[in-house]
């Protein structure tokens, strides 16, 4: 599936942790931080932030995906990701967060998350095999 080294994920672990502590998340109460890994060797973090208005909450992996295009462009190429949280609970990342990563990931892309018992390393075509695509002829 992947040839990533173990310990660098488990450093993009560790970065998504860190980054959960700086979550906005009065509502839920759940804390949760990304971090991608950028094919220009840069790691760029995300939390979520919540709003009172449940809906436009915006979740740790779109927060840190837009921070990466903001700070470093539109051809940016995602290598990896890592989601945590900081209640030791289960939590891959949400539909609406893969179909944006699609934009810029790579297939064979780890995504590393907690879940039960652990963490889990999927590659990114595994945890969205069927993205939305928009290509006008
Ligand atoms: N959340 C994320 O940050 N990432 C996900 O992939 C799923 C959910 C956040 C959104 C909300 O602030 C909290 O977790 C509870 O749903």
């Amino acid at each position: 599936m992947t040839n990533e080294t173990g310990s660098s994920l488990e450093n993009l672990f560790e970065l998504a942790l860190q980054a959960a502590q700086n979550a906005y998340a009065p509502y839920s109460n759940f804390r949760v931080g990304a971090a991608l890994r950028l094919s220009n060797g840069e790691i760029v973090t995300g939390a979520n932030v919540e709003n009172a208005s449940f809906g436009l909450t915006i979740c740790a992996e779109r927060s840190a995906l837009v921070r990466a295009v903001a700070q470093f462009g539109p051809d940016i190429r995602i290598e990896a990701v890592a989601v945590a949280n900081l209640k030791g609970l289960p939590s891959p990342p949400c539909g609406a967060c893969r179909q944006m990563l699609a934009e810029f990931i790579d297939p064979d892309a780890p995504v590393t998350f907690p879940s039960a018992g652990g963490t889990r390393t999927m590659s990114f075509d595994e945890v969205l095999p069927v993205g939305f695509e928009f290509k006008l002829k």
